[in-house]
């Protein structure tokens, strides 16, 4: 259905990114490098316990790329995914400097020791809200480096990082062998929710959180799968597998009914659907809800992360195109634009960040890469890593303006 419905504005979109590419090619460039690495190395608490994690392969080098970032308070935190061996933390905070800088285990090393399923075990991403709770999603299941159930942390960044609570996800909202809780937005009205994709390839959907409640559920519908109609995804030549379902989840600034925007790799169809529709545990019992989900329209191509600023402005992650695209939410979906591109600098823009002064940050990450062990990783010092960062004048969707 979709596919007729938007087979012509698709085709239009297609020029329209024809032209955008002529003018980026020009030498338009927005975006420009905040963080880069070559390599990620923490601060180790000593040498010797440097040495003997080398030793033991309890850190592998050239196995660490980061994922989530998020900004408070001028710090820089990044989460890092376990996706293949020697991965020895999965959440920090990076430090001040432009060129590898180095990361630091946060809250500690000791919330970050995974053999205790309390700790964190392996974290995609995360979010903060306004009063500078982080909220942070340990639900990476894909693999086999934990066996321990999904949860969502929350901890508190103005009392260095303190557990304020931990909500362990139940299998029937996320499978602690095949869950893949990947992205959040959180909306803090009506005593504070979560809406979380989970990118599983065995159960995708979308899971709500009521912090006022502490109950989750899960909402499923075709929307939320993987879209096997669409292009394969092609990277610097390769074929990458897209078979990644719900992924990219944005959410609307607080106005009026708050909408949750949501799309799967493997489709470049963007969904939408009110909040005061998820918020309603008894109408995701019925299977009602689905009548409210909205497919929007396509997008310019397929995308992992995407955001929404205070202005509702969405931003969406083009690695297919090494760009990032950007819509007016306010406007037709068609109308989007090729915001930036870099063929060379921006390898799979992977998600975005906002601080409190004005700026959007974007990582790209070479993930499509890293996220499969059967992958050939590189080995000739090319930077891998970037954060980036270009000035919009607004905040996050968590703010009105
Ligand atoms: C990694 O960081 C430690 C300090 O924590 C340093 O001693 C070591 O030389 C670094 N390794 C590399 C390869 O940069
Ligand atoms: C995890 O372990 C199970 C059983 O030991 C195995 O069948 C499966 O292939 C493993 N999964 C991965 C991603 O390595
Ligand atoms: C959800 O869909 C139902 C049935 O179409 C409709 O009556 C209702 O107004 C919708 N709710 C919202 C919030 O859009
Ligand atoms: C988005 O579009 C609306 C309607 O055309 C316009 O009023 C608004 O200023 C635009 N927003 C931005 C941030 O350009």
């Amino acid at each position: 259905m979709y596919d007729t419905l938007f087979a012509h504005r698709h085709y239009t979109m297609k020029i329209i990114y024809l032209i955008t590419y002529v003018a980026l090619a020009n030498g338009v460039e927005k975006f420009e490098v905040f963080r880069q690495w070559t390599l990620l190395n923490y601060t180790w608490r000593s040498q010797a316990e440097y040495k003997d994690a080398l030793k033991t392969r309890r850190y592998v080098p050239q196995n660490n790329a980061p994922a989530g970032i998020k900004i408070y308070r001028n710090i820089l935190y990044a989460s890092v995914p376990k996706f293949r061996e020697g991965v020895p933390v999965t959440l920090t905070t990076v430090e001040n400097k432009p060129f590898n800088p180095l990361l630091t285990p946060f809250p500690s090393w000791e919330l970050n020791d995974d053999s205790d399923c309390g700790n964190l075990q392996n974290v995609q991403s995360m979010e903060i809200d306004t009063k500078g709770t982080m909220w942070v999603l340990d639900g990476a299941r894909i693999n086999n480096y934990t066996r321990c159930p999904t949860k969502l942390v929350l901890l508190d960044l103005n009392n260095v990082g303190k557990v304020i609570r931990v909500k362990v996800f139940p299998n029937e909202v996320s499978l602690k062998v095949g869950g893949f809780l990947n992205d959040l937005v959180v909306d803090e009205t009506s005593g504070g929710f979560a809406y979380i994709t989970d990118a599983s390839p065995v159960d995708p959907g979308l899971i709500v959180y009521s912090k006022e409640k502490n109950e989750a559920w899960k909402l499923r519908d075709s929307s939320m799968f993987s879209g096997k109609t669409d292009p394969q995804l092609f990277i610097k030549g390769s074929v990458v597998d897209s078979s990644y379902p719900i992924d990219g989840i944005a959410l609307s600034p607080p106005r009026d009914d708050r909408i949750v925007y949501y799309c799967s790799v493997g489709s470049d169809v963007l969904y939408s659907i009110p909040t005061s529709v998820l918020k309603n545990q008894q109408l995701a019992n019925t299977g009602e809800w689905r009548k409210n989900i909205t497919a929007v329209g396509r997008k310019l191509g397929q995308s992992d992360g995407i955001t929404i600023d205070s202005d509702g402005d969405l931003f969406y992650t083009l690695p297919t195109f090494y760009g990032v695209g950007k819509w007016n939410t306010s406007t037709p979906l068609w109308t989007s634009e090729l915001f930036d591109r870099d063929e060379q600098q921006m390898v799979w823009t992977d998600g975005f960040a906002f601080d409190q002064r004005g700026y959007i940050y974007l990582i790209t990450n070479y993930m499509y890469k890293f996220i499969q062990p059967k992958e050939t990783l590189f080995h000739d010092g090319r930077v891998l890593f970037r954060v980036f960062r270009y000035h919009t004048g607004t905040k996050s969707y968590l703010y009105d303006k």
